[in-house]
């Protein structure tokens, strides 16, 4: 029998990091079945976005980049709609993967659904109901574009079917008649798969930080609606600056050059008395050993982050999400994420209780086997191979 050929679409961060499992899972049991191509939009380009995932995860270097680069969101969006059409169109493959919610996504999605090549999307049915947020129009367009809609949770498979998707659907399957199916989260394999390989490999990233285990809190913003308002931005990082000197704890953020940029632009003092701060740490994106590390050995996590926030339950760690809603509800109604938007009060609220309880919180496993990669190779083969 044929190899079944895949498209694997990668253009931020955390979507080379989830590609990686699959990647891994092609490279091994699935050798004989399947053919990996991998395309990179170039949305994300410098190294410690893009480069160092390649280096330290097992996923198969690009075979195309199409160096989209930054911009606005039409003009990225067209962009790599344009130059992905021509590379599905050379590479006839048998479906196109794609994860998550970015502009990648979105671009990566319709190219592929308008030449008639089933897309597979993995992390279907996320909802954050706030279409302000430009994720939210990428993911529903992307769902609804797909022949396999993955759902990484019951709350995903949940919003698929209030949006009219039919668990009842029946082979073959096409983009009128497509199929949803329940899998555990594909992030949740790579974290169990390094994180002690991050233990023996990094043990001296945090000695090199100058922190220690349970004294620190890791903190990462990345999110637009947090970086591009002004109010909002400051609100967050003066409260993290409050509480590092009111507890005496490090707090220790690899930023997204988003962050770094507009906290240069749009808090120039504040930025100033942060880099200079004996208990911050204001360092360039890390690498996701090291992240994974971070994560591991922090006392608690602050994040506007999907993936972080999803972390922070693998690695059973009290979360603060700065946002006003998260499309991870069972981490909100387990009480080990607590939403405080960008406001001081509920920051500080949400701080003291972690800290008086965070020894007494449950982490139960809402996010699979950690085999998801296997289970969702197993599925395409099914549903893909004639
Ligand atoms: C994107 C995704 C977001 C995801 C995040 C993961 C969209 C709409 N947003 O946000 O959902 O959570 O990736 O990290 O797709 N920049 C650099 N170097 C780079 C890339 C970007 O400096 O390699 C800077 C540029 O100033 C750029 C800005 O970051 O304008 C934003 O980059 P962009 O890719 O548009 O969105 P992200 O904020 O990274
Ligand atoms: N991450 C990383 N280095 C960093 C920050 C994040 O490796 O400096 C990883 C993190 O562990 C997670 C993913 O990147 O797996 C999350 O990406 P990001 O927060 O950029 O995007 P989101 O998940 O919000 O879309």
């Amino acid at each position: 029998m044929s190899k079944l050929k895949i498209l694997n679409i990668v253009g931020a961060r955390p979507q080379i990091i989830k590609a990686s499992a699959i990647s891994r899972a092609v490279a091994g049991e699935f050798r004989d079945d399947i053919e990996e191509v991998v395309i990179h939009t170039g949305q994300h380009y410098d190294r410690e976005l893009s480069e160092v995932f390649f280096d330290e995860l097992e996923i198969r270097r690009p075979d195309h980049n199409l160096q989209v680069g930054s911009g606005r969101h039409g003009r990225q969006t067209g962009m790599i709609l344009e130059r992905i059409e021509d590379v599905i169109i050379s590479e006839k493959p048998d479906c196109v993967i794609i994860y998550g919610d970015t502009n990648s996504t979105l671009a990566a999605a319709l190219a592929a659904a308008k030449q008639h090549y089933p897309v597979v999307h993995i992390e279907a049915g996320m909802r954050s109901f706030n279409k302000t947020m430009p994720e939210e129009l990428n993911r529903i367009v992307a769902d609804h574009a797909s022949t396999l809609l993955i759902a990484p949770t019951n709350t995903a498979f949940k919003n698929l079917m209030a949006e009219g998707f039919r668990p009842e659907n029946v082979a073959p399957y096409s983009i009128n008649n497509p199929r949803v199916f329940l899998t555990g989260d594909i992030m949740y394999d790579n974290s169990l798969f390094y994180a002690d390989l991050a233990g023996r490999k990094k043990q001296d990233f945090l000695t090199g930080l100058g922190v220690t285990e349970d004294r620190y809190v890791l903190v990462t913003i990345h999110r637009d609606s947090n970086t591009d308002d002004p109010t909002r931005l400051t609100a967050i990082f003066s409260t993290v600056k409050e509480l590092a000197e009111r507890n005496s704890i490090d707090m220790v953020m690899p930023l997204h050059p988003r962050t770094m940029i507009a906290l240069r632009n749009r808090a120039p003092e504040l930025y100033a008395s942060l880099s200079e701060h004996p208990l911050i740490r204001m360092l360039p994106p890390v690498s996701f050993l090291e992240m994974i590390l971070l994560e591991k050995k922090a006392k608690m996590i602050i994040t506007d982050s999907g993936g972080v926030q999803k972390e922070s339950h693998f690695f059973s760690k009290p979360c603060i999400v700065v946002r006003k809603e998260t499309e991870w509800v069972e981490l909100v109604r387990n009480g080990t994420v607590r939403l405080a938007d960008a406001d001081p009060e509920k920051i500080r609220e949400a701080w003291q209780f972690f800290m008086e309880k965070g020894s007494t919180l449950q982490y139960p496993g809402f996010f699979g086997d950690g085999k998801a990669a296997m289970t969702i190779l197993r599925e395409i083969l099914l549903v893909f191979r004639s």
